[in-house]
């Protein structure tokens, strides 16, 4: 039964377990199981990401205030629950916010919640991939937007992706933009080893869950127990990396083709790069952002960056 095969995962799954190195693309995580374990990752005492940055939101969202200014739009690119963001919307309290998420379900419940808790506040939520530069409702075209980008999605990026992103987000904000970044810091490499390979084993369940997504979705005959989990960082490129491991030769068919892998083979199914506070600021002005300010926590693991869009002018 090849119903699937001419789906968008079909066609990724197949092309990426031809490929040597074989690879998986990362945004095929995020069905339902795989969003519950993700939640389950952000509480992970080794998964230091979320609560630094919660705490830095907290913290420093009166000074976001201060430093952006009022009357704003506040449109967040990815932003699923919308956990995040109150600890923005109480400070700032702009005049619409703009959630952007390429899960309508999730979008529009999150949406509704938050209207219902800042009565008055105009939410016009956009059903659509962040990627893809989606255009602004018109009806705040006018106003001068502050961007939300938290969760270190970026580092999920490659740095030529992560440029070119950050700069479509410098288009589609406008003139006068100011955008809150989130972006997880360089640091002793067993603290991220650790965030990405858990002693309960969140993170492997995680990343194990994309087999048992092509096996329900894609006809898959993969033998999931054959596989391991495994987060190694990678020093000179800055990033963990997640793979997952064959343990013992194995053979499979998804989405109507047969793979063959060797013991040891992998599959390279994410990359999380970690930048210092200067090579962040580097990344800002590639993309036309100046960096206006940064807060870490005071062990430096997490970073929460505001910038403000270069003006558009004449290349000289
Ligand atoms: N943006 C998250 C990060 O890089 C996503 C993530 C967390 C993730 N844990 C993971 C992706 C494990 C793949 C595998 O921290």
């Amino acid at each position: 039964m090849i119903a699937t095969a001419d789906t968008d995962f079909a066609r990724a799954v197949v092309e990426g377990l031809s490929q040597h190195p074989r690879v998986i693309p990362a945004r095929y995580f995020y069905d339902r199981r795989g969003s519950e374990l993700f939640e389950a990752i952000t509480r992970l005492p080794e998964y230091y990401l979320t609560r630094t940055e919660v705490a830095l939101l907290r913290q420093h969202g009166p000074d976001i205030a201060r430093l952006t200014g009022k009357d704003r739009v506040l449109v967040e690119f990815g932003s699923g629950s919308s956990a995040k963001t109150p600890l923005l919307l109480g400070p700032v309290n702009p005049i619409a916010y703009v959630p952007i998420d390429i899960s309508a379900d999730y979008l529009f419940d999150a949406a509704e919640g938050l209207a219902a808790m800042h009565p008055g506040l105009a939410v016009l939520p956009l059903a659509g991939d962040f990627t893809a530069s989606p255009a602004l409702p018109a009806a705040v075209a006018d106003a001068p937007k502050l961007g939300f980008f938290p969760g270190s999605t970026i580092g999920n990026m490659s740095h030529r992706a992560a440029v070119q992103l950050l700069g479509a987000f410098r288009e589609t904000l406008g003139e006068e933009a100011c955008l809150v970044i989130g972006i997880d810091t360089r640091k002793d490499p067993r603290l991220i080893e650790a965030a990405y390979n858990d002693a309960a084993g969140t993170t492997a369940a995680f990343n194990l869950n994309l087999l048992h997504r092509i096996n329900r979705e894609l006809d898959g005959t993969i033998p999931v127990f054959a596989f391991e989990h495994r987060a190694l960082w990678n020093d000179s490129l800055g990033r963990i990396e997640m793979h997952l491991v064959a343990r013992e030769a194995v053979r499979f068919k998804a989405a109507g083709h047969s793979f063959h892998l060797q013991a040891g083979e992998s599959i390279h199914t994410e990359n999380s790069y970690k930048y210092t506070l200067q090579e962040a600021r580097l990344l800002a002005r590639a993309a036309g952002w100046e960096p206006l300010n940064v807060w870490t926590d005071p062990d430096g693991l997490f970073a929460l960056h505001v910038w403000a869009a270069e003006p558009n002018r004449i290349e000289t």
